[in-house]
């Protein structure tokens, strides 16, 4: 099953890269050899590759990174996954022409100006060969094949499967996606454990992970992976430590730029994480910035940064918080020659802000104390004698004293854990003139004056404003023009911005202005979605986006909406179409999105345009599929797209598919869910759960998904509306009408006759017409049980999409739907005939009926709905 994707993704892969060979150089495989110079300019065609393992499974690249535009680096890209394994280069990008030289004594870069920055270390003897070897190992050959240099020997923030990582070697965690420089964490390999650190201090060990067995006690050598777990190696090659996973064929090991460091397979087109550390974001040291502080919310795993009780967030650098008090100040990093300016150390001069209760530090768990039995006056007496001492905890009833470092990284909001550890951060006054007496009197202030001191002036009055602003809300008298008000007064920076700034993941932020010059003052409308339309545009570097304009969403917070941004924007996979930014300014919200040059699948499935090929229905199908699937079980919060159609499939050149709006629904305020299906006015899709008071699950998703499976597989709307000689008939080379689904005047609810045709085993009979006879019976039963088994009304008979998954890619049996529970399409479908018939030409999608009134079936009509009346006489008079 996999291979049966991999060949095709080569094949697609290979037509892709070999289309523009007359231009540029050919991509190589497998071997370069010296004298061989390489830039993205000289292999534009390929998009920077220019080796490619045997199996094509990894390739040698230069190019960009995620979204950065000028920043080109000389990496190993795993194919199938699109994941860097390894770069060369990640501090000293290079542009476009930037050059890469294989020769005689080894790799270098060379950039722009001429000047080498980067290079393989001096070599034993002349290089005959440069080797991309299956394993993504980069290799140089001497002549009698051994290898003189090796990738795998110089990791960056990922090992993958086969890969042999040594005790003191270390992992270090990239700043972005798009930059790809070393940043400030590190995974490295002792003698004793895998250990995550940041500026020296550990922040996670791989041996308190629940799945991790230590088996013996010598000491380790070297860590691996291989298809059924991750090991640390003693150097014998015996097992030390052990974490057991599930078969997989490929597998990373990576720190990611957020500092966790997870494991994970790739199965199926898709990664699936098996372990990931630290399990909480709040311990992550860096997470909200220095002093910030960390708060799990409750029941989730999400989290929210503030700043502790008594300091404020820091406007000007953004880095974290600082004293809200601006006769405070943090002191500087400690000047290594010696002790500093000792005037800064005068204890008359430093001052110690209590953090509170419940407030604890990550270092905490994993350092000994500084000094043991020490009141704390003494444990601040060292602090304050120690340049590099930047705060303190204290333990009062073990009366240890913690001292902290220079570097100050994010707190964490402990709540409920009992803890007898109570911080402190070290503050400096800045003498201000004429202000001596009060700097003396400063030690003697307490905390609550701290805190009290900035709201004063003009912070009282917005205060203010604010709450007269939430009053008026509650009292439902707000008028429309305050909302205008109230976002005009951002230069002031509200709560609710001050908040925003410091929620973590957030997307680039654009100001209105800028998208109005991108999309040329919203001239080109390219889609209109249930959340406003949809217009084109192209950043100042080039780059086409798509900018939604959101216009059917109520007044919501500032914060709400960034949250969810911020959970959007930080999904990424490959059929998922990816949020570049967004702007909230005002009462305006907007959305970037990438800009997909196909447009959505139901103008190509249902317009008149070249017809869609069987195989690229099918790739359809899956890239689908594996979208949803990611959604519902490969992120961290579940998500429930809640309204998949045709309409939210994107396609992109070079067979990209993409879903979109996934994540909006949960923009929505809770009454306005519950108009969500008369907003969307898109019901052919909706699960019959939809419309009962049931539970909204994953398998509502499911749903929707089986009904477009079936329009894929039709190339028409499942309600559309046809009359006379339909083609669905001149195309059914079997004849023979199809008893209650086709009525004399021509109109057909597919899925029903999708599940009558199914039982009689006439599968070809449902293929798209326009196809004539590309497909065989087989390929078309495949999509068809699966979509049957997809839109079963009972919710738990549905397939989750993981197995949709599977069963398209032969993977999994494909199952067999049960007729009891698709009996319901039947009563549907006879309304539809009906409504059909009433209606006439309406091709509107509003033939899902209430399947409250299943209870009708027999015919009882209610009189409130005019629309059965007519069903039931319908009823009466039988089928035509
Ligand atoms: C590479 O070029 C150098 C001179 O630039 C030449 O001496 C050498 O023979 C060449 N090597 C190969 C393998 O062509
Ligand atoms: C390359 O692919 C072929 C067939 O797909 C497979 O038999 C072979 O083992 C692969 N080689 C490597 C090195 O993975
Ligand atoms: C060349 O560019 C690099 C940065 O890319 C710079 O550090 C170096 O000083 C430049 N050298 C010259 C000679 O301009
Ligand atoms: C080195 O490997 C290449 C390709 O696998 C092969 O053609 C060549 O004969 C090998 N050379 C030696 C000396 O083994
Ligand atoms: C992976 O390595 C472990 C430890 O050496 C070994 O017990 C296991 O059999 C290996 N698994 C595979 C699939 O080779
Ligand atoms: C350390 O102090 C010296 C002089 O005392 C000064 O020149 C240097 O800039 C200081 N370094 C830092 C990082 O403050
Ligand atoms: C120490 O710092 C104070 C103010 O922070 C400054 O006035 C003084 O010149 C500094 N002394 C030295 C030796 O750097
Ligand atoms: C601390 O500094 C103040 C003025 O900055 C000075 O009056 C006092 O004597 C100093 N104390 C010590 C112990 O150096
Ligand atoms: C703290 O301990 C020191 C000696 O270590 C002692 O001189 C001092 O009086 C103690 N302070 C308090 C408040 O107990
Ligand atoms: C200052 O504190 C740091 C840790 O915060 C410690 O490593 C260092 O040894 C201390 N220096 C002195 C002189 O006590």
């Amino acid at each position: 099953m996999g291979s049966i994707f991999l060949s095709v993704a080569t094949f697609l892969l290979s037509c892709s890269i070999f289309s523009g060979f007359s231009f540029s150089a050919p991509v190589n495989q497998e071997f370069i050899y010296p004298n061989f110079t390489a830039s993205n300019f000289l292999f534009i065609d390929s998009s920077g590759v220019f080796l490619a393992s045997r199996n094509e499974s990894f390739q040698a690249i230069i190019s960009q990174s995620g979204q950065s535009k000028n920043n080109f680096y000389f990496y190993v890209l795993h194919v199938p996954s699109n994941t860097i394994i390894w770069t060369a280069n990640r501090d000293a990008p290079i542009s476009e022409s930037g050059k890469l030289s294989l020769t005689v004594n080894g790799l270098t870069i060379v950039g722009d100006n001429g000047t080498q920055i980067w290079s393989t270390p001096a070599l034993g003897s002349p290089v005959t060969a440069l080797q991309l070897l299956e394993t993504g190992n980069l290799v140089l050959l001497d002549k009698s094949n051994r290898s003189l240099w090796q990738s795998f020997d110089y990791p960056t923030d990922t090992i993958v499967i086969g890969q042999r990582f040594p005790v003191g070697k270390s992992l270090s965690s990239a700043t972005s996606q798009d930059d790809l420089s070393t940043a400030d964490y590190r995974f490295s390999l002792t003698s004793v454990d895998g250990l995550l650190q940041w500026h020296g201090l550990i922040y996670w060990r791989l041996s308190m992970e629940p799945k991790a067995y230590k088996d013996v006690n010598s000491p380790v050598a070297y860590m691996a992976m291989n298809a059924t777990g991750l090991y640390l190696f003693d150097g014998n090659g015996e097992v030390v430590v052990q974490v057991s996973l599930s078969q997989a064929d490929f597998r990373i090991a990576k720190l990611d730029y957020g500092g966790h460091f997870i494991v994970q397979s790739f199965l199926n087109g898709m990664w699936s994480p098996e372990l990931e550390g630290p399990d909480n974001d709040c311990k992550i040291p860096f997470f909200c910035k220095r002093l910030g502080l960390c708060r799990q919310t409750s029941g989730s795993r999400s989290s929210t940064c503030s700043c502790p009780p008594g300091f404020r967030v820091d406007t000007q650098t953004n880095q974290g918080c600082i004293p809200s008090d601006s006769h405070l100040s943090l002191p500087s990093a400690c000047n290594s020659t010696g002790n500093g300016n000792s005037s800064q150390l005068n204890s008359s001069t430093v001052s110690y802000m209590s953090l509170g209760a419940s407030i604890d530090y990550f270092a905490n768990s994993f350092l000994d104390p500084s000094a043991y039995s020490i009141n704390l006056t003494a444990c601040r007496d060292l602090c304050t004698e120690n340049c590099s001492c930047s705060g303190l905890f204290y333990d009062s009833s073990s009366s240890y004293c913690y001292l902290l470092n220079d570097q100050l990284g994010s707190f964490m909001s402990n709540t409920g854990g009992q803890n007898d550890r109570l911080g402190y951060i070290k503050a400096l006054a800045v003498s201000l003139p004429d202000d001596n007496s009060l700097d003396n009197q400063r030690k003697q202030i307490p905390l609550v004056a701290l805190v009290l001191l900035p709201f004063t002036g003009f912070t009282l009055l917005v205060m203010l404003l604010v709450l007269s602003f939430l009053w008026w809300r509650r009292r439902g008298k707000l008028p429309k023009t305050s909302v205008v008000k109230l976002g005009s007064l951002k230069s002031s920076l509200s709560e609710d911005e001050l908040e925003a700034l410091s929620i973590p993941g957030l997307p680039v932020r654009f100001d209105y202005e800028e998208i109005e010059a991108a999309t040329n003052n919203f001239s080109e409308q390219i889609g209109a979605g249930g959340f406003g339309a949809v217009y084109k545009g192209a950043l100042p570097n080039k780059t086409l986006v798509a900018v939604k304009k959101i216009t059917n969403l109520g007044v919501q917070g500032k914060k709400e909406f960034c949250t969810e941004i911020a959970t959007i924007g930080n999904i990424h996979h490959v059929n998922l179409v990816r949020l570049k930014g967004f702007c909230v300014q005002g009462r305006q919200k907007l959305l970037v999105y990438e800009y997909m040059n196909r447009g959505s699948l139901d103008r190509i499935l249902f317009g008149n345009g070249p017809v869609l090929e069987w195989q690229e229905r099918v790739d359809i199908a899956v890239g689908v599929a594996r979208g949803l699937a990611y959604l519902h079980s490969g992120c961290d919060n579940k998500i429930i797209h809640c309204d998949v159609k045709p309409e939210n499939i994107l396609l992109h050149s070079q067979f990209q598919v993409k879903i979109s709006d996934f994540g909006l629904s949960k923009l929505l305020t809770p009454e306005q869910s519950s108009h969500f299906t008369t907003m969307r006015g898109t019901r052919g899709y909706l699960a019959p759960e939809w419309l009962t008071s049931s539970a909204i699950t994953d398998k509502t998703d499911v749903y929707s998904y089986g009904m477009v499976l079936l329009e894929i597989v039709r190339g028409r709307k499942n309600c559309l509306l046809r009359t006379g000689s339909s083609s669905l008939e001149n195309g059914s080379s079997s004849g023979g009408q199809p008893s209650s689904s086709s009525s004399g005047i021509g109109a057909v609810y597919f899925p029903l006759f999708a599940l009558e045709m199914h039982e009689q085993g006439r599968y070809l009979e449902l293929a798209d017409p326009r196809l004539e006879g590309r497909v065989t019976s087989e390929e078309v039963e495949k999509l068809v049980r699966v979509a049957l088994c997809c839109v079963q009304e009972e919710p738990t008979l549905r397939p989750s999409m993981v197995n949709v998954v599977s069963m398209l890619e032969g993977g999994m049996p494909l199952g067999e739907p049960r007729v009891e529970s698709l009996n319901f399409l039947r009563f549907y479908g006879r309304r539809f005939v009906e409504s059909s018939t009433i209606q006439g030409q309406n091709t509107g999608a509003e033939y899902m009926l209430d399947p409250q009134s299943n209870a009708s079936e027999t015919g009882t009509a209610t009189a409130s709905n005019p629309f059965f009346s007519y069903m039931s006489s319908q009823q009466v008079s039988g089928p035509r």
